[in-house]
């Protein structure tokens, strides 16, 4: 199974993955063709590049508008032909002709239990709201702001300190969960595809 990963920042989400492709004991069984992202210089297309993997970088400055974008952010992810694509700390959303092109293919992962907190502070929004417990979630993209399909969730519980530092430590703690989360989730759908139940039930399947 081919995967192209999308990053925005650190990439540590990326890493975890590339280290369960990496270790002969886990056997996952996909391969991470490709690493895209909206910006240059970042850790996560530095982590690639030390892997020996391919990278592209689009970003919305260089096209004429947001429809353009989509188009060459779909085209670089197509040139790699991926059978899933991975939003990891991807800070953009993606258009309608990248959906049209990998629509039930991309998954997401978000820093909140969804549909709590969606958006781009899902650390910061939970803790402002006094919530007690937060979490992260993998989810399938559609073409809202992290209102896809949920896939799997894991729960953080918030402490009294997380208040002091703006969510820093509480979002490491989230990170931490969140990397094995998406790891296991990843390889699983790679190994059996995946069936969603219910009003929005659809079947992906990848590989054989
Ligand atoms: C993750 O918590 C992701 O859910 C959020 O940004 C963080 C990305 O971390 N949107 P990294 O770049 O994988 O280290």
């Amino acid at each position: 199974v081919r995967l192209v990963v999308l990053v925005s920042g650190s990439g540590t989400n990326l890493q975890a993955l590339l280290d369960a492709a990496a270790d002969p004991a886990v056997g996952t069984p996909y391969e991470i063709v490709a690493v895209g992202a909206d910006r240059s210089g970042i850790e996560g297309l530095a982590r690639a590049e030390r892997a020996g993997i391919p990278t592209f970088v689009c970003r919305v400055k260089d096209f004429a508008d947001r429809a353009e974008w989509d188009a060459a952010l779909t085209g670089a992810t197509e040139a790699h032909a991926p059978d899933l694509v991975v939003s990891a700390g991807f800070m953009k959303v993606v258009g309608s002709r990248f959906l049209a092109r990998f629509g039930g293919r991309v998954l997401n992962t978000h820093p909140a239990l969804l549909p709590s907190f969606p958006g781009a502070h899902g650390v910061r929004d939970a803790l402002a709201y006094g919530a007690k417990v937060t979490g992260c979630t993998v989810h399938f993209v559609d073409d809202g702001v992290d209102t896809g399909p949920v896939i799997a969730q894991r729960a953080v519980e918030i402490r009294d300190e997380d208040h002091t530092d703006e969510g820093a430590a509480l979002h490491e703690r989230i990170k931490e969960v969140e990397r094995r989360l998406l790891v296991e989730v990843v390889g699983r759908i790679a190994r059996h595809g995946y069936t969603l139940e219910g009003p929005n039930m659809r079947r992906v399947r990848l590989g054989h």
